[in-house]
């Protein structure tokens, strides 16, 4: 049986887990800051109940969502119409109710990292980035990055995942699996970790320091209020441009935040509060 906290929510969050989830808190301060009412609840829904409990929140009052994982494939497959960055990335993390009977798909995750990337001034135009994983995530960033012109290499505990995101990928730009016998005077500009939050980095972890240099940012697509395990491991090894990913966070849902009510909130005083934190 679900429980809500406050029955009259009109925006939702679903995922499974959700309970680590700072997005609640993240728009409900931006509906303050903006003064548009919306409330919004965390939804941790059942594996196998996604498609049946959304269709029943959209019959009812529901507006707008935020999709996390593991159903951003499933939202994809859920949604009437799809934006052109939704489509592409076949992945969908914001739902819109129009015309009060379809459901609108779209992607901010791509949108929201760049957006970050582009606060720390941690990417350029042509930049070389080494990406770690070959999830969801990253399926909802890298039009954004391959559209800037940067040229990617994916490196992934599996490589047949790697390999059909490059093929998904490559007509948008300079994309390649990670081979290390093909980048010996390679140096990477810009790291970014998008293994799952709870993979621990450590001297046995495969990690290609000799492609980094002094100059290498390091971006973790993962956030806690501690150091992430791969900001600790990038911090041991002497690297000073760090991150993690609370910055994308805000940014993902300043996007959703725009596409449900045409307005961009502020995101700078809160991405300093989670900071500070
Ligand atoms: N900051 C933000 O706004 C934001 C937005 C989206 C996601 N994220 C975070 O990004 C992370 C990835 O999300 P996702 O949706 O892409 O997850 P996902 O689809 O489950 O993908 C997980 C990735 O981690 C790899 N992995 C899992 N276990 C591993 C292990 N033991 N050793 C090495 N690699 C391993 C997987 O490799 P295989 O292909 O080999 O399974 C895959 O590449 C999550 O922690 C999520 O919270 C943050």
């Amino acid at each position: 049986m679900l429980k809500f906290k406050n029955k009259n929510f009109n925006y939702a969050l679903f995922g499974n887990p959700i309970n680590h989830s700072k997005s609640p808190q993240i728009h409900d301060f931006f509906s303050k800051q903006t003064g548009i009412l919306h409330i919004y609840e965390a939804i941790n829904v059942p594996l196998d109940k996604f498609s049946l409990l959304v269709s029943k929140f959209f019959k009812n009052n529901i507006q707008g969502a935020n999709i996390t994982s593991p159903f951003k494939k499933e939202a994809y497959f859920f949604s009437d119409k799809l934006t052109k960055r939704a489509q592409i990335a076949q992945s969908v993390n914001t739902f819109k109710k129009i015309h009060n009977k379809c459901i609108l798909g779209d992607n901010t995750d791509g949108i929201g990292l760049l957006s970050d990337l582009n606060r720390l001034k941690f990417i350029e135009k042509n930049f070389s980035l080494l990406i770690l994983g070959a999830g969801g995530a990253v399926k909802g960033i890298l039009l954004s990055i391959l559209l800037l012109g940067c040229s990617v290499y994916i490196l992934n505990r599996t490589t047949l995942n790697a390999k059909k995101l490059v093929d998904q990928f490559k007509c948008y730009g300079n994309i390649k699996i990670f081979e290390e016998h093909d980048l010996k005077n390679k140096c990477f500009n810009l790291v970014i970790n998008a293994v799952s939050r709870n993979i621990q980095y450590n001297s046995k972890t495969y990690i290609p320091l000799h492609l980094f240099s002094s100059k290498t940012f390091f971006y973790d697509m993962n956030y806690s209020f501690e150091n992430t395990s791969f900001i600790n491991w990038c911090l041991k090894m002497g690297f000073k441009y760090v991150s993690d990913g609370i910055g994308m966070l805000v940014f993902q849902a300043a996007h959703s935040f725009l596409q449900w009510h045409g307005v961009f909130p502020k995101t700078d005083y809160i991405i300093d509060m989670f900071n500070k934190k």
